[in-house]
C-alpha cells in the first residue's frame, strides 16, 4: 500500500459558476477545450457532489473511456472526492472502465453512486468532445430531477473542495491512500466478466467457435472495449486472435468517429461485405455501450435486433425464465411491439435517453430495453450495454444454429417488417433548428385528421412521457405523426451534441407481407422521407438538400 500521508492539506478554492453545465440527454458534454478551462470540470464535480450528498463515508466508482483528457480529469476527481470525504474509490486501471462496467461496479460493489468519463460515439483528441456523467446507486445515469438540480447547483457554486497530493499511480490494480479516502485500482474487465459468465452460455459459444467453423469480426474501434472483447472473445470464448478489431483504446480513437454504424465502422463493412465474410461482424462505440450487428452482406438495424433479443430470450441462461416486459424509446421502431403482443407481455415506449428505462428495470417492469440509436441493454445493469449485445447474440446463434440474415428474415416473416431509418442533419444554426420544431409544434393540431400521402393522420403530438413508476413527467420529447397504414415520422433535435444543433427524423413503414421484405430500406422509404421533408420544410429551413448521416 502506498501512502501519501493522511494530513495532505485540502484546499477550498473560490471559483465563479459557468453558466452552461447542463446535463444533455446523456451527461454533460462539450469540446474539449472547454472542459481544460482553469475551474470548469472542478465546478461541475463539486455540483455533482453538492447535490447527491452527502458524501462522508461512501464508495465512489471512477472511469473512462479512454479519450483525450481523461488521464488528467481522473486524478483532479480523485483528488476532489478524497477533500469531500468519500470513503473509497474504485478506479478502473489506467482511469479506464466501460459504461456498462462502471455500471456493473456500481451494483456489484454497492456504492453510492459512479462517475462516467466519456463523450460516448462523439469523436475525441484535443479538438474532439469531452464528458462526465454521473450514476446513481443503482447502477443507471442520474434522473432528470437529479440531473436538473446538479444544473442549478452549478450556477450557484462559489468554491470548490480539492486535495493537494501527487497524481496517484494507476497502472496496476492495487490499493492506494488519499488523504483518509481509501483508492482501489480495480482491473477494469474481472467484475464484467463475472456478470457475462453469469449470464450467458460461454461454453455453447465456445464450442461454437471451435474448429473453426465460425467466424466472428469484433471491431472495438479503438475505444474502451478493446480490453473486454479480447479477454471475453479472444481469451474465454477461444475466437481466434485477430478477432478483435482496433483493440488499443487511443486517446483519439486512432482518428475515427468511434460510433458503430454502417457509415464509421468502414473496416468492419468491409469485411462483412467482402469475399470471405465471417459469420458475424460486430462493433461498439467509445465508451462500450452500443453496438452494431452484422452478418454478411447484412445489416441488423438495432430496433430489429431488439425484437429478435426479445423473441429469443429464453434460449439464453439468464432470461430463459421469460420477459416480464420490454421498452423501446419513442423514435425506435415498433418491431418489438409485435414480439411483447405475442409474448402478452408489457411495452413500454419512453423518452430518448436511457435514463428513462432506470424505474421500469427497478421495478422489475421490463427486462430487456433498446434504443435505435445502437443501444441495447437489459435488467443485468442500468447502462445500455455493446458487448452484452453481442454476446446475446453469440448465444442465440450458437443454440440456433442458423446465420445471422436468415434468424432476422423469419422473424420478418413471423411478425412483419418495419422498414426503418434515421436522417441526421448535423451542425445547424440552433435557432433555425428550433424554428422548425416550433412550426411544427404549430401545425400539430391541424394535421390530425389531415391526409398525408393518401392516408389519414392517426395521431400527430409532441411525445410527453409520465413515468408509470414515480409518476414524473417530461414533456416536448419529439413530433411524432402517426398515419393510419402503421407509417411514422418522427421529428427530434438531439441532446448530445456540443455544436450547433442536430436534426434527426425516424421514419418507418410496417410491411407484414413476407414477398415484399426484400426492398432496400431506401425505397421503402423514399415516400415518407419525401413527406417529412414537406411537412417539415426540412430543405426549406435548413438549407440542406439530404442528411448529413443516415442510420
Ligand atoms: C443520442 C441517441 C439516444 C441515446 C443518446 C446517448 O441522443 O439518439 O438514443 O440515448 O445519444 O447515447 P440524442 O443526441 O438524440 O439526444
Ligand atoms: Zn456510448
Amino acid at each position: 500500500m502506498s501512502d501519501p500521508g493522511d494530513s495532505l492539506p485540502i484546499r477550498t478554492v473560490p471559483t465563479r459558476p459557468f453558466q452552461d453545465q447542463r446535463p444533455g440527454t446523456s451527461g454533460l458534454r462539450k469540446k474539449v477545450r472547454l472542459f481544460q478551462q482553469p475551474h470548469y470540470l472542478e465546478n461541475f464535480v463539486q455540483a455533482v457532489f453538492d447535490t447527491v450528498g452527502p458524501v462522508q463515508g461512501r464508495t465512489l466508482v471512477l472511469g473512462g473511456d479512454g479519450r483525450y483528457h481523461n488521464d488528467v480529469a481522473v486524478q483532479v476527481i480523485l483528488r476532489m472526492a478524497a477533500a469531500n470525504g468519500f470513503a473509497r474509490v474504485l478506479v478502473g486501471r489506467d482511469g479506464l472502465l466501460s459504461t456498462p462496467a462502471v455500471s456493473c461496479l456500481i451494483r456489484r460493489r454497492k456504492a453510492f453512486g459512479g462517475i462516467v468519463l466519456s463523450a460516448s460515439h462523439n469523436p475525441g483528441g484535443p479538438e474532439g468532445d469531452f464528458g462526465i456523467k454521473y450514476n446513481v446507486a443503482n447502477g443507471g445515469p442520474a434522473p432528470e430531477a437529479v440531473t436538473e438540480a446538479i444544473y442549478r447547483r452549478s450556477r450557484e457554486i462559489r468554491s470548490y473542495r480539492i486535495l493537494e497530493a501527487p497524481d496517484l499511480p494507476l497502472g496496476e490494480p492495487g490499493v492506494h491512500r488519499l488523504g483518509e479516502t481509501t483508492v482501489e485500482v480495480v482491473d477494469p474487465v474481472d467484475d464484467y466478466a463475472a456478470l457475462m459468465e453469469e449470464l450467458f452460455d460461454l461454453d455453447a459459444i465456445r464450442a461454437l467457435f471451435a474448429g473453426g467453423r465460425f467466424r466472428m469480426v469484433y471491431d472495438a474501434m479503438h475505444a474502451v472495449t478493446g480490453p473486454y472483447a479480447h479477454r471475453i472473445l479472444e481469451g474465454r470464448l477461444g475466437a481466434p486472435p485477430g478477432t478483435v478489431l482496433h483493440g488499443r483504446p487511443l486517446p483519439d480513437f486512432g482518428g475515427g468517429h468511434p460510433d458503430p454504424n454502417l457509415t464509421y465502422a468502414r473496416e468492419l463493412v468491409a469485411r462483412l461485405w467482402g469475399e470471405e465474410a465471417p459469420d458475424l461482424g460486430a462493433a461498439s462505440d467509445g465508451d462500450g455501450d452500443r453496438n452494431m450487428i452484422l452478418g454478411p452482406r447484412f445489416f441488423v438495424t438495432p430496433s430489429d435486433s431488439l425484437a429478435v433479443l426479445a423473441a429469443n430470450a429464453t434460449l439464453v441462461p439468464g432470461y430463459a425464465r421469460g420477459l416480464s416486459g420490454v421498452a423501446r424509446s419513442m423514435p425506435t421502431s415498433r418491431a418489438v411491439d409485435r414480439v411483447a403482443a405475442a409474448l402478452g407481455i408489457p411495452c413500454y415506449e419512453t423518452p430518448t435517453g436511457w435514463k428513462f428505462f432506470g424505474n421500469l428495470l427497478d421495478a422489475g417492469r421490463v427486462t430487456l430495453c433498446g434504443e435505435e440509436s445502437f443501444g441495447t441493454g437489459s435488467d443485468h445493469l442500468r447502462e445500455k450495454d455493446g458487448l452484452w449485445a453481442v454476446l446475446f447474440w453469440l448465444n442465440v446463434l450458437a443454440v440456433r444454429r442458423q446465420g445471422v440474415a436468415e434468424i432476422v428474415r423469419e422473424h420478418w416473416a413471423r411478425y412483419g417488417r418495419h422498414y426503418y431509418s434515421r436522417h441526421d442533419y448535423e451542425g445547424l444554426d440552433r435557432e433555425r433548428a428550433e424554428a422548425l420544431m416550433e412550426a411544427l409544434r404549430k401545425r400539430l393540431p391541424a394535421l390530425r385528421g389531415e391526409r398525408l400521402g393518401g392516408r389519414e393522420v392517426e395521431l400527430a403530438d409532441d411525445f410527453a412521457y409520465t413515468d408509470p413508476v414515480d409518476g414524473s413527467h417530461t414533456e416536448g420529447q419529439g413530433i411524432r405523426i402517426l398515419l393510419e397504414d402503421g407509417a411514422r415520422i418522427v421529428y427530434r433535435l438531439s441532446g448530445t451534441g456540443t455544436e450547433g444543433a442536430t436534426l434527426r427524423v425516424y421514419l418507418e413503414r410496417y410491411e407484414p407481407d413476407p414477398a415484399r421484405h426484400g426492398l432496400e430500406p431506401r425505397e421503402a422509404l423514399a415516400e415518407l422521407a419525401a413527406l417529412a421533408d414537406a411537412v417539415a420544410g426540412i430543405r426549406e429551413r435548413t438549407g440542406r438538400e439530404r442528411p448529413d448521416v443516415v442510420t
